[in-house]
């Protein structure tokens, strides 16, 4: 290990301390009823080690006292130099740790319980230990947690990874943000499982769900897609459904190709001929990618089916790849 980095994990364990600390006392009774109010129990906020940073620099006053140096608390993003010198960076916030794979605790993601116009989330920024497109919250507890069925669910953020924990899944990561980078898909490989995405069921969500899968099929990461047709996210399907809604939707998964057809015919307008062109162009530069013989048959009949076109010759010199997919 980097002699150097070692403070700096120091640094954010102090910090994860002092938060938790912060969070039982009665001056954080509304924050903590914020988390009660979403269903985070007392035992999911042990499991997670998440607190409250208070108002103020009282968090640089504690690592001070501590012995740490400014320096050290800048380089770990706890802190930075402002016009009036060093202050706290995420004041008035609840703080949810992030681990790298091997359980450093390496930075946060922090909400606000406010609704203005302050950011949702602030994550710590980019440092040496903190290498943001590389780290998967909640990577190292869901490597420990997989058991016989290799599954890793993965979402979005911090609140539905600890969804997935209410009923009783720890296996469930978050890219944090919805972009999903080359690095992490090679994490996630490193788990030898199955991922089942399950982004937000919104537009953004499909969205990055897309892009995910491409990104995930050229670099053979087997996935397959929970069929979401709430709109919500995992965490919301349990406070508008309840618990046993996000397991049933846990098991109700759909295949690359499905989600193809189902998300490029709600792109295009199917009614209209160059669009209709459009997707069938699309539609069949995916299906030439598809690691199965058979798939990439029945895709491009089915393809016909719905545009009149057979694309098998447009894409028909394209070398086919490398099975890796069940
Ligand atoms: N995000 C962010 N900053 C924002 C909004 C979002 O960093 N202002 C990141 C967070 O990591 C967040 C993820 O993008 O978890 C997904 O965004 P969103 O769906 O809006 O947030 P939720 O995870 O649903 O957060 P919550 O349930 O707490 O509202
Ligand atoms: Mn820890
Ligand atoms: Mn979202
Ligand atoms: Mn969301
Ligand atoms: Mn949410």
């Amino acid at each position: 290990a980097d002699p150097k980095k070692t403070p700096l994990y120091k640094v954010n364990q102090d910090t994860i301390e002092f938060t938790q600390y912060q969070l039982s006392t009665s001056s954080a009774a509304s924050i903590k009823q914020y988390l009660y109010q979403r269903g985070v129990s007392d035992e999911i906020i042990k499991l997670f080690e998440i607190g409250y940073h208070p108002e103020g620099n009282a968090l640089y006053k504690f690592l001070h006292a501590k012995k740490h140096s400014d320096e050290n608390l800048i380089a770990a993003g706890v802190c930075a130099v402002g016009a009036n010198g060093i202050h706290d960076i995420f004041s008035d916030r609840i703080m949810i740790p992030i681990h790298d794979a091997y359980g450093n605790p390496v930075g946060f993601t922090a909400r606000t319980t406010k609704q203005g116009n302050e950011a949702k989330y602030i994550n710590t920024a980019q440092t040496s230990i903190y290498e943001k497109g590389q780290l998967i919250f909640n990577y190292h507890r869901a490597k420990a947690a997989l058991r016989e069925r290799k599954r890793v669910f993965l979402t979005e953020g911090a609140m539905d990874v600890i969804a997935f924990a209410k009923v009783g899944i720890h296996s469930a990561i978050a890219t944090l943000g919805t972009a999903c980078t080359k690095e992490q898909i090679k994490a996630m490989k490193l788990l030898r499982s199955t991922i089942i995405v399950c982004y937000d069921g919104d537009r953004a969500g499909r969205q990055a769900t897309y892009k995910f899968g491409k990104l995930a099929l050229a670099n053979q990461l087997p996935f397959e897609i929970v069929d979401n047709q709430l709109g919500l996210d995992p965490d919301e399907i349990i406070a508008a459904y309840g618990k046993e809604e996000l397991l049933k939707m846990s098991e109700k998964t759909i295949s690359w190709v499905e989600f193809l057809f189902t998300y490029l015919s709600q792109t295009y307008n199917l009614e209209n001929y160059s669009q209709r062109k459009e997707f069938a162009l699309e539609l069949a530069e995916q299906i030439a990618l598809l690691p199965n013989e058979f798939e990439r048959q029945s895709a491009f009949v089915r393809l016909q089916e719905i545009t009149g076109f057979d694309m098998r010759s447009s894409v028909e010199s394209k070398s086919a790849p490398k099975r890796f997919m069940k």
